[in-house]
């Protein structure tokens, strides 16, 4: 066990809507396929609700959820309301679920908030849309204006592929804790992709929800190779494009201040949906300063993943619309493994390379393309021999322990930087520059 989140704990005791965060250490997470739902025995004015899945929205006015609760509850509400500092509420307004779904034993509901200001506390709670309320939980969002924020991003926490579902859950958890802790501002956290090992395990999922961090910080998800189906069921990704789709989702994208991010199902190799949604999304936000992919599968890496077939022919489709589409970034998991390359364009390095005084990249050519680590100490893949990766890599690592990348933007800037969860160490940085930011 360890302790937990202090700066939160500070926070929540502050407001007294917040009934949950109580207490020194962590208790083992709870069992959803096992655990009897005592709020709706003894007191029905209560609802339980798990497996909260708080998350970006389409944009930085916006958040979506996706949650479970037990039984068949048909109907799914969200109150959302502002909060002053002290925690006093100063107006709500409900927001009906939409996509109910009844899975085993309990019921999913998906919606989402919008009309959301900056720099402002809210909490929200779950309702049944008749007496029933769950506990409310609050959230913080951040400034815009100036457009400088940062956000976190986590490698494969893949809950269930190391020694036992709870030693991963609390290796992920001490990551989330710890990035949260660190960079307590944050705007949002993003998941590599393979939340889980087995997508169908309950014990998995309710590891993955373990953090309690998760309830306050929205937190994107991708879908990875682990995730399947289920995906579906649990989470709820904004402006979904129908494109590179399967049963756990499809393409999507989502704006948070200056930055377009747009999320690639690397589930299905059709790289002409792929290639439809990312002009969609880049003609949708012609204004955004930076461009950023979000992508399970890593196109450059170095460890057991690094020559798969399918990675290869990612590779080959995928390069050529970044760079027609000027892709500052793409942040990619599934190695898990640390590579950061070099400034790439049309599969080949890009030589020239000016460096301001800080060494940031000034107005590189090319896209840059980073792999995340494990989050979760769950699980470490072997490097390939150096021939494979020394072309394209200008860093790569495999620390076999977790990490966690801290990505900073500005109106002209984007820095990247890994440590390690253990001791927040850097395990690497890098930044660009966009002095002539006139694309
Ligand atoms: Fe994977």
């Amino acid at each position: 066990m360890f302790n937990r989140n202090h700066r939160m704990k500070v926070l929540f005791a502050t407001l007294i809507i917040v009934t949950a965060m109580a207490g020194c250490a962590k208790e083992p997470y709870r069992d959803s396929a096992v655990e009897e739902s005592v709020a709706t025995k003894d007191a029905p004015h209560t609802l339980d609700v798990f497996h909260i899945a708080f998350a970006p929205g389409a944009d930085e006015t916006e958040r979506t959820f996706s949650w479970h609760t037990r039984g068949m509850n048909k109907k799914g509400v969200v109150e959302l309301s502002q909060l002053d500092e002290e925690g006093n509420v100063l107006s709500s307004e409900t927001f009906e679920a939409a996509g109910e779904g009844i899975l085993r034993g309990f019921s999913s509901h998906k919606a989402t908030i919008t009309g959301l200001e900056e720099n402002q506390l809210y909490s929200y709670r779950f309702g049944d849309g008749h007496r029933a309320w769950s506990e409310s939980y609050t959230f913080r969002t951040q400034a815009t204006e100036d457009d400088d924020f940062n956000f976190l991003f986590f490698g494969d926490p893949q809950i269930g592929a190391g020694d036992g579902a709870q030693i991963d859950a609390d290796g992920w958890d001490r990551t989330v804790t710890t990035a949260t802790e660190m960079f307590p501002d944050t705007a949002f956290l993003v998941s590599a992709g393979d939340q889980v090992n087995t997508a169908h395990n309950l014990k998995q999922y309710d590891g993955w929800f373990f953090p309690e961090e998760l309830t306050f910080y929205p937190i994107m998800t991708l879908i990875g190779n682990h995730d399947y189906t289920p995906f579906a069921d649990y989470f709820n990704p904004p402006n979904e494009t129908g494109l590179g789709a399967d049963d756990a989702g499809s393409d999507f994208y989502f704006t948070y201040g200056n930055t377009l991010f747009i999320a690639l199902n690397t589930q299905r190799n059709n790289i002409e949906e792929h290639r439809e949604a990312m002009e969609l999304a880049v003609a949708e936000n012609p204004e955004a300063t930076h461009r950023i992919v979000l992508m399970h599968k890593s196109i450059y890496s170095s460890a057991d993943h690094a020559r798969d077939e399918d990675v290869l022919a990612f590779r080959d489709g995928l390069v050529p619309v970044f760079d027609e589409l000027d892709i500052d970034v793409a942040l990619m998991g599934h190695d898990h493994v640390y590579v950061r390359t070099y400034q790439m364009k049309g599969d080949a390095v890009v030589e020239e390379i000016a460096y301001d005084e800080a060494g940031a990249a000034v107005d590189p050519e090319g896209t840059l393309y980073l792999t995340g680590n494990s989050a979760s100490d769950s699980k470490y893949y072997d490097m390939q021999d150096s021939s494979v990766y020394e072309r394209y890599a200008a860093v790569a690592l495999q620390l076999e322990e977790p990490t966690f990348m801290n990505v900073e933007v500005t109106d002209d800037s984007l820095t990247f930087t890994t440590y390690k969860t253990a001791d927040q160490s850097v395990v690497d940085a890098y930044s660009i520059v966009k002095v002539d930011s006139g694309e």
